[in-house]
């Protein structure tokens, strides 16, 4: 049984070289299990991570220990007041947590209540979202009575299968059916005269993805957001590339973006591919796609694979990856539970 353990804070600016250990040979273990496909994010880069605090995004990191071995762990964020997002967003809480193996069915999961719920009142958030994607996840996350709001997937392209001509042929496409719109494409760090105007534009088309039953606020990108976005980026080498189309009279109409690491050089991740809606049915998905893929071909001799994500029901995304070849990975669940529902599985443990 749990005996002896505690919920305790872990806070990576104070944690010493022992604390990281523990953290570290745990996460090494979570991340062989639940991502054994991936690259493993190095030590190093991590704690830079995990020390850079934000001001956007309130974060907040819990062990449960037992003789110097880690045993479980508890991370969640929130939406801080400097965060634009904060008044449709401020009562949602996101978290994970994760049960060494060899511990699992013993309730050590579930001896997170107080602590969640704590957390919860602490910073005024009534709800909390935590995914999954395997069945001790689906069923834990059950028996604590939350609700599946949003089913994701992540699909992955190998470069090694890519039709190019059918790339090319999709750039040309695009270009011809749209001749009055421009393509940029910007590596590295987006120059900060654009900012304003991406930002607007990025925010429109954020929120036009679908999250199903999922309660969430309003996405809100702004240039200070873009530029901590670009802080943390250069601290962890991280290096993004943006593709976007541009209308005769300046407007963004498309945008798509990938990110690169030193760590992944093999795992390019996609993060966001949107159209204006006004902009729609012309070939415009279709035609920054393909350009991202062929550039990241050109930079990136040695990547093999783009992994992106998308909400299960987003067709038209969905349509143009699959026509490119990217095949489904995984599905990932989007959970939610209120906090009086957690309280009453806490009161009924
Ligand atoms: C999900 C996870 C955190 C559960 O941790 P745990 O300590 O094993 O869970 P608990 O013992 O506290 O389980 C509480 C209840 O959840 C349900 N449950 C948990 N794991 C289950 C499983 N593998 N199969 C069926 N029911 C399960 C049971 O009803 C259980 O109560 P019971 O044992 O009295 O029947 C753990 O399996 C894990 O770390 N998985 C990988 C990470 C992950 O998927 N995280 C996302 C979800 S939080």
């Amino acid at each position: 049984m749990v005996g002896e353990m505690r919920a305790v804070r872990f806070d990576p600016q104070r944690a010493d070289a022992g604390a990281w250990a523990r953290y570290h040979e745990l996460r090494h273990i979570k991340h062989a299990e639940m991502r054994p496909d991936d690259p493993l994010e190095p030590d190093d880069v991590v704690e830079v991570r995990m020390k850079k605090a934000s001001m956007f995004e309130a974060r907040h990191h819990f062990e449960m220990s037992r003789d110097g071995v880690m045993v479980s762990t508890f991370g969640s964020e929130n939406v801080t007041p400097a965060n634009p997002e904060y008044a449709t967003n401020k009562h949602l809480m996101w978290g994970d947590i994760y049960v060494r193996p060899e511990q699992r069915r013993k309730r050590v999961g579930a001896s997170w209540l107080p602590t969640v719920i704590g957390l919860m009142k602490e910073h005024g958030c009534t709800v909390i979202g935590i995914g999954a994607d395997r069945d001790p996840g689906h069923a834990f996350l059950k028996w604590l009575g939350a609700e599946p709001k949003l089913e994701e997937i992540e699909s992955r392209l190998e470069l090694a299968d890519v039709d190019w001509s059918l790339m090319e042929r999709w750039v040309e496409e695009g270009a011809r059916r749209s001749p009055q719109t421009r393509l940029e494409i910007y590596d590295g760090p987006l120059p900060g005269e654009i900012w304003p105007d991406f930002a607007a534009q990025r925010t429109v088309l954020l929120n036009t993805i679908p999250f199903d039953n999922l309660d969430i606020g309003d996405i809100i990108v702004t240039p200070e957001r873009i530029r901590e976005h670009q802080e943390r980026s250069a601290q962890l080498g991280i290096v993004d590339h943006e593709v976007l189309t541009r209308e005769a009279d300046g407007t963004i109409s498309g945008m798509t973006d990938v990110s690169w690491a030193p760590y992944r050089r093999t795992h390019i991740e996609q993060q966001f591919t949107g159209v204006r809606p006004d902009a729609r049915g012309r070939g415009l998905g279709k035609w920054i796609k393909a350009a991202m893929v062929l550039h990241v071909r050109e930079l990136y001799p040695d990547a093999e694979w783009i992994s992106t994500g998308n909400a299960g029901s987003n067709a038209p995304m969905l349509k143009i990856n699959r026509a490119m070849g990217f095949k489904s990975y995984r599905t990932a669940v989007d959970y939610q539970v209120g906090i009086d529902r957690l309280e009453e599985r806490l009161r009924t443990m």
